[in-house]
């Protein structure tokens, strides 16, 4: 895939991983739809970006505004060549807190916005490229998902996050297998830790002590990192089918 041609949809778009994907789409002239449930962020993130760059709020679990985000893709640019998962929830909470068992509907809560979502996307971006004129090595669309190392090591807090992102993994080969007949690749990435808004709000203290654990380089991962991976992968027709990890080393303990 040439991304100065490309448009990408991106989950999670507005923040964090997803907007330095967006950035780095744009940065090589290609054309990104930010999908994401903030409309602050995402509509202020737009307005600065120019005419490659388009908001739409979206909730990836609602199949009426994921279709209605791809349409809004299609109908400004023609063609749907990627859509990129960044869209994610990580509330902590054990299995068995001070206050009695987690609540069945918060576990899958988690499971329906990470695992559920994604998938949704997955089959609604499908759906679309699958009408794309192929390339002609055949390739009609890349789809892109965003796992976590605790999809491997879970931490104390994590059963729900982290059963939602192994599920995101386990997702990637099969995806992979049914979309091949039609042009489509499959790959996932699981982060280490990253420096996004989603760590932003620890203690400089917290974050150090985050980092320490990581063997090389001992730093959180920049978003622009996570974005490099995204765009190569965008770019590279023959990977297919497999999870990257993206963690400089990092194997996480118990908490
Ligand atoms: N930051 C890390 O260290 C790290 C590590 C491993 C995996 N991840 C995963 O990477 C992804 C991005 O994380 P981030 O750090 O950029 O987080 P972030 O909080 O900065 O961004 C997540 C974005 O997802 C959006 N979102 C949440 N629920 C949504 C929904 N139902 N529909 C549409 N948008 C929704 C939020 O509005 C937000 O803009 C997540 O899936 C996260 O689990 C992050």
């Amino acid at each position: 895939m040439q991304i100065s041609t490309a448009s990408v949809l991106i989950t999670g778009g507005a923040s964090g991983l997803g907007e330095a994907v967006v950035r780095s789409v744009l940065q090589r002239g290609g054309r990104a739809l930010i999908a994401d449930l903030d409309t602050v962020r995402g509509e202020a993130l737009a307005a600065g970006l120019g005419e490659r760059a388009l908001f739409v709020q979206t909730d990836v679990t609602q199949t009426g505004a994921v279709n209605a985000a791809i349409t809004a893709l299609v109908n400004r640019w023609g063609r749907l060549d990627a859509a990129v998962n960044c869209a994610g929830i990580a509330p902590p909470r054990r299995i068995l807190g001070k206050d009695g068992p987690l609540p069945l509907e918060e576990f899958s809560r988690v499971i329906q916005v990470n695992l559920g979502g994604t998938f949704n996307v997955c089959r609604l971006a499908a759906e679309a490229m699958a009408a794309n004129e192929p390339h002609p090595d055949g390739e009609r669309g890349v789809l892109i998902n965003t796992a976590s190392v605790a999809a491997f090591e879970g931490q104390i807090g994590q059963c729900a996050y982290a059963a939602s992102k192994a599920g995101v993994a386990g997702l990637t080969l099969p995806m992979a297998r049914d979309l091949a007949r039609h042009g489509i690749r499959v790959m996932a990435i699981a982060p280490g830790l990253f420096d996004t808004p989603l760590l932003a709000g620890l203690p400089e203290e917290a974050r150090h002590s985050l980092a320490a654990t990581i063997p090389f380089p001992a730093r959180l991962g920049d978003p622009d990192e996570f974005a490099a991976l995204a765009v190569h992968i965008l770019e590279n027709r023959y990977l297919n089918g497999e999870v990257i990890r993206l963690d400089a080393s990092l194997r996480m303990g118990p908490k």
